[in-house]
C-alpha cells in the first residue's frame, strides 16, 4: 500500500562532535576557540540587550549590510562580493544548492569535511571522491582533466590539518574553468595563506571563512563567502528564494564589531599557533606522530596506543577529543588546540593513560 513515507526526502544526517551538558569538562572535540570574542562583540550583546525592542520586533537587514560593509573594510573586497550566512555551514549548504546542478559528478577528497557528501546526499548531487596521498595530502592532479560538476575542498584539510600551498590551490581553480570551484577556508587564519586575491582572477572560485575558530563565535553562528559579483548574485538569488532573514539582528551587529577589531583577532590567532607549535613538541614526546597541522587541532596517532582507547579514557577523565571511526584515520585523534592550561592537562592525562595501557 503507498504510504506518505515513500515521499519524504531521507538523508543520513551530519553528526557533530558532542556538546557536553556540564560545564567542568575541557573541550577539545569541535575546535572552537578557548578565548572569548573581542571585547566589542561582548558590548554589542550588552547594548542589544538593554536596547532590544526596536531591534527584536524590526526585521533584520536582509543585505546584511553592517556585516558586509564591516567584511568589505577588512579584506579589502567590495560588498557585492561578499556573502554571509547563518555560520559556513549555512553558506556551503546554499552554495551546493546554487552552484552544483549537473549531473557530471563532483569531486571531494576522501578524507575531508563530512558534512560534503551529506549535502550531496540531500540535494542529489552525484560526487566522485579523489584519495589523499599517503602523507594525507591532496593531490591537484586529480582535480585536473577530469570532467565534474564542480570541486570543493577545504585548505588546510578537515580533520587532518594539512594545508595545500596556493600554488596548487589556483592550478586547480585554473584547470576548472567552466566548474565553481569553492575553497572552504574554515580554518585559514592559523598559519595558511587565503586564496581570496584569486576571486580578481578567477571568477568561478568561491571561498567561504566561518567567525566560529579565528573569531571565537561559534555560538552566534556567522558564515561567509568572497566570489566573483556573479557568483555571489547567484547564491543571493538562491537565499532570496528560501529565507530572507537567515542573519538575525544580534549576530549582524556582533559580527561587525568582531571584524573591526584586527589586533584582537592576529593576537588570539598568534596565541593558538603558538600553543599549537607547543603541543606538537610534547605530544612527539609521548610518541604520537601526526600530519604538520596549520589549523586550530591537530590530527594525531600514537605508535601503539589505539585511539578509539585513549578517545573513551579521557571522555572518563571529562576531557573531550574528537574520533571518527572511520577507514584510513580510526587510529587518529582530532584534539583541538585549547588554552596553555587546558594543553597541559590533556597531555599529562595522555601521558598517564599510555603508561597504564603498556602495563
Ligand atoms: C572544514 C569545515 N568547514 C566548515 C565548518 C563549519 O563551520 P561553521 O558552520 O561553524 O561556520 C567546519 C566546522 O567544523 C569545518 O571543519
Amino acid at each position: 500500500m503507498a504510504s506518505w513515507k515513500d515521499n519524504v526526502r531521507s538523508v543520513e544526517p551530519y553528526v557533530p562532535g558532542e556538546q557536553p551538558k556540564v560545564e567542568d569538562v575541557i573541550k577539545l572535540n569541535t575546535n572552537e576557540n578557548p578565548y572569548p570574542p573581542a571585547p566589542g562583540v561582548l558590548s554589542a550583546a550588552a547594548l542589544f540587550g538593554a536596547d532590544n525592542s526596536a531591534r527584536l520586533r524590526k526585521y533584520p537587514d536582509p543585505d546584511a549590510g553592517v556585516l558586509t560593509e564591516a567584511l568589505s573594510e577588512f579584506y579589502h573586497v567590495l560588498q557585492d562580493q561578499i556573502f554571509v550566512g547563518v555560520g559556513s555551514d549555512d553558506v556551503l549548504s546554499m552554495a551546493f544548492l546554487t552552484f552544483f546542478n549537473s549531473r557530471k559528478p563532483i569531486l571531494f577528497p576522501d578524507i575531508t569535511y563530512s558534512f560534503y557528501p551529506v549535502w550531496a546526499e540531500l540535494y542529489r548531487i552525484p560526487y566522485d571522491t579523489q584519495p589523499l596521498d599517503a602523507d594525507f595530502n591532496i593531490v591537484p592532479a586529480d582535480y585536473i582533466g577530469r570532467d565534474n560538476g564542480g570541486i570543493i575542498f577545504p585548505n588546510p584539510n578537515a580533520p587532518t590539518g594539512v594545508y595545500l600551498g596556493l600554488d596548487s590551490v589556483e592550478e586547480i581553480v585554473r584547470a576548472n574553468r567552466d566548474s565553481v570551484v569553492i575553497v572552504d577556508e574554515a580554518y585559514i587564519d592559523f598559519g595558511g595563506v587565503s586564496a581570496l586575491p584569486l576571486i580578481e582572477k578567477y571568477d568561478n572560485l568561491l571561498i567561504t571563512q566561518t567567525f566560529s575558530k579565528s573569531r571565537s563565535m561559534a555560538g552566534m553562528r556567522i558564515g561567509f563567502a568572497f566570489g566573483s559579483r556573479d557568483l555571489i548574485r547567484a547564491m543571493k538569488d538562491v537565499k532570496f528564494s528560501f529565507n530572507s532573514y537567515t542573519m538575525n539582528a544580534a549576530a549582524l551587529m556582533m559580527g561587525a564589531e568582531a571584524v573591526k577589531d584586527r589586533k584582537y583577532f592576529e593576537n588570539c590567532c598568534a596565541k593558538i599557533v603558538k600553543t599549537r607549535e607547543d603541543t606538537k613538541k610534547k605530544l612527539s614526546a609521548l610518541g604520537f606522530d601526526f600530519p604538520d597541522s596549520k589549523t586550530n587541532f591537530i590530527f594525531a596517532r600514537h605508535r601503539s596506543v589505539p585511539a578509539s582507547w585513549l578517545f573513551d579514557e579521557l571522555k572518563k577523565r571529562r576531557i573531550f577529543v574528537r574520533y571518527f571511526p572511520q577507514k584510513r584515520i580510526d587510529d587518529f585523534l582530532r584534539i583541538t588546540i585549547g588554552t596553555d592550561e587546558q594543553m597541559d592537562v590533556l597531555i599529562r592525562n595522555l601521558g598517564e593513560l599510555i603508561d597504564a595501557y603498556r602495563v
